[in-house]
């Protein structure tokens, strides 16, 4: 069997032992002679592992008792309307920052309950950089700020956590989430969808500020309720068992490797490199603002658009794969998350000096 390098941007690369761990452990759990897929999610089996995985990535991102953390289902965006049906109250409008395709979407579905105030936008810039937060037209009667720490399309990441006007900051951390150390304690409600840096795709990480809770509208939908999800450990309905599975493997593997801080510093390392590549590269170049280029994903252009198919196919027989940019964009994009190795980006860029020098 060999292992390709995935540069997808999710559903993603996962680390190779937890796979294998999985594999494992696929048709007996410890002894219990089924697999975890196969188990009651009341059972004490589950409940250990659905515990554990909680505990741990409360560790891992610093999470204290404030604050509940909810393993929902839907992905990122059904949070794009759950967060406005839960955090509105008897507000009428929230403060969102524009900075790309995802951005875009949670501000598109926020109006659907309220007045979206957009505070800032860097659309003008072809969204290559973050506005400065001077500028910022923010407003303390707002019922949250909203922002998207890392655009996983455009490739563009925050470089700080925003001040919010005394409002609690909602940060969709879905590309970004436990790539690198965070402050939790700024933050009202931190979303994730799983597959990315955490699990496969379905689930959703919330961590949410206790105190907004048993705020959501009447009309919430009752999966949508952040509260009944908290009373219920989230098990309100079946949740996503086997996902909550995997994701609690990913976030040991996470503190084998040293925990956030250590894997921030691995992954400042990894887009350095290929930056650094790019930068000095004449056939490659990616447009966004350097203070803000995102560690997590990295898009690129060849010189010549006519080659990208050749590129790619090169990339693709060197096990080197889904390299193709968002096809909103076009391009290239590396997706370059916690699970992928160093060894995986340094075959990259080996690629791609050999592909400039053949064909540049
Ligand atoms: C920043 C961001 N938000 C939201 C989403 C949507 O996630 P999902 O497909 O889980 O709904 C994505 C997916 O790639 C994303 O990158």
């Amino acid at each position: 069997m060999s292992r390709a390098y995935n540069f997808c941007a999710g559903p993603a690369t996962l680390p190779e032992s937890v796979l294998r761990q999985a594999r494992d452990e696929m048709l007996d759990w410890r002894g219990t002679g089924m697999s975890v897929m196969e188990m009651s999610h009341r059972s004490k089996d589950f409940v250990q592992i659905a515990d554990a995985a909680e505990k741990d990535l409360r560790e891992l991102a610093g999470v204290s008792d404030d604050y509940a953390v909810l393993f929902m289902q839907g992905g990122a965006s059904s949070q794009f309307s759950t967060i406005p049906l839960n955090l509105l109250g008897e507000k009428s409008s929230a403060d969102y920052v524009n900075t790309g395709i995802w951005s875009k979407k949670a501000i598109a579905e926020a109006r659907r309950y309220s007045t979206v105030n957009v505070v800032a936008s860097s659309e003008e810039s072809g969204f290559t950089t973050i506005p400065d937060q001077s500028s910022w037209q923010t407003s303390a009667d707002a019922a949250y700020l909203h922002y998207t720490p890392n655009e996983t399309i455009g490739g563009l990441e925050y470089d700080f956590v925003p001040e919010s006007p005394g409002v609690p900051l909602v940060a969709d951390m879905s590309s970004t989430m436990l790539s690198r150390p965070v402050d939790v304690s700024k933050f009202g409600v931190i979303y994730a969808g799983a597959q990315k840096n955490i699990g496969p795709s379905g689930l959703v990480v919330v961590i949410i500020r206790k105190d907004l809770l048993g705020k959501a509208r009447k009309e919430t939908p009752t999966m949508m309720n952040y509260q009944v999800i908290a009373d219920n450990g989230s098990m309100y309905n079946t949740p996503a068992t086997y996902s909550w599975y995997l994701a609690g493997l990913v976030f040991k593997w996470l503190k084998e490797q040293g925990g956030v801080k250590a894997m921030g510093e691995i992954n400042l390392r990894k887009a350095r490199k290929l930056y650094d590549f790019i930068d000095t590269n004449e056939f490659y170049a990616n447009p966004i603002d350097p203070r803000f280029r995102s560690w997590m994903n990295v898009p690129f252009t060849l010189a010549d658009d006519a080659l990208n198919g050749d590129f790619l196919k090169g990339a693709g027989d060197r096990g080197l794969l889904n390299l193709a940019g968002h096809r909103s964009v076009g391009g290239m994009r590396a997706s370059i998350y916690n699970a992928m190795p160093e060894e995986g980006v340094d075959a990259l860029i080996a690629y791609m000096t050999e592909f400039a020098k053949e064909r540049g």
